[in-house]
């Protein structure tokens, strides 16, 4: 599988990196204006091959993705501290209407994986400018979306109770900023719900514990921003898993991002829901359980992120 990655940047270095890594490719190639930067990184991610993957890697402009499987959308500014993921709509969605049909024409049959914030609504303007450019349907455009979010969850989930994250069943949903949804009623470990380790005094998930957790996972990227400028691992290693459920048409369930017809009530609106993911993208999406407060919550944030893409007019 080749996989193109547009935008050498911090995230896009570290989602090539992933790549080889795990192997989820057979070819990556770094797309980036600044040919330079894309040469180095891409340099410096062959070296790894020999102790990793026998993957090609190289750079070059928008028209080295000829050809590509996937496209992993990471070209923009990022956040600065202070500033939200929706204050960089408008200089972002410049960006996609500009490298978009350029990797378009040289790759048609591309799936689109988006990560450029703020995720949602650029996975928005992606889908709209790619289905112009090249008919790509929706559901072949799929923004990371709250996968990071899902991911903080249950790690921090797991450290409280013990327990490997990867059996913490529980979601992130909605928009993947300050409005999103941590879906507590319907979270599982190992099939048990939550509240039944309510009276474990070992690992009690107490009001305050919820409190810590929400704040663990809502503020973490602004913590992260704070301390070393962006965050850059987690969602490289996220990109570089979804490319890997694409490769092998694995059908695993992701919150991933993509428009979706109704979210509560609010139309048309590309936000994070736990979706079936495989080699034909987004294939279905599943009805979270939610209690009254969460579903409120969500319809907050399809609200808001309506509110964004309807003022840029996507
Ligand atoms: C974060 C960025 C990827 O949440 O939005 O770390």
């Amino acid at each position: 599988m080749k996989v193109a990655v547009v935008g050498a940047g911090q995230v896009g270095s570290s989602a090539a990196y992933a790549l080889v890594l795990r192997g989820a490719a057979s070819e990556v190639v770094l797309v980036d204006q600044d040919e330079h930067r894309a040469a180095a990184h891409a340099e410096d991610i062959l070296h790894a091959t020999p102790f990793s993957s026998p993957v090609r890697v190289r750079s070059g402009p928008a028209g080295a993705a000829e050809g590509a499987d996937v496209v992993v959308l990471t070209a923009g500014v990022a956040q600065k501290p202070g500033e939200s993921r929706l204050d960089l709509l408008q200089r972002n969605a410049d960006v996609f209407r500009t490298i978009v049909p350029q990797v378009l024409r040289a790759s048609p049959g591309a799936m689109l994986l988006v990560a450029t914030n703020p995720v949602d609504v650029m996975t928005q303007v992606a889908a709209r400018v790619a289905h112009e450019v090249a008919g790509t349907p929706p559901e072949r455009v799929i923004g990371s979306g709250t996968i990071l979010d899902t991911a903080r969850f249950r790690a921090l989930l797991g450290e409280q109770l013990d327990v490997a994250p990867t059996s913490v069943h529980a979601y992130v949903l909605g928009e993947h900023g300050d409005s999103e949804v941590l879906a507590w009623s319907s979270a599982r470990v190992g099939g048990v719900p939550l509240a039944a380790f309510a009276d474990d005094p070992r690992c009690a998930v107490t009001d305050a514990v919820r409190a810590r957790v929400d704040e663990g996972v809502r503020r973490a990227a602004y913590r992260i921003i704070g301390g070393k400028g962006a965050t850059w691992h987690g969602i490289g290693a996220g990109l570089a898993r979804l490319v890997e459920i694409v490769r092998a048409d694995e059908r695993t369930v992701m919150t991933v991002s993509t428009i979706t017809p109704d979210v509560e009530g609010v139309p048309e609106i590309a936000l994070s829901l736990p979706r079936v993911v495989g080699a034909q993208g987004a294939l279905r999406t599943l009805a979270p359980e939610l209690d009254d407060a969460e579903r409120a919550a969500l319809r907050r944030s399809a609200a808001i992120l309506k509110e964004a893409a309807d003022a840029l007019g996507v």
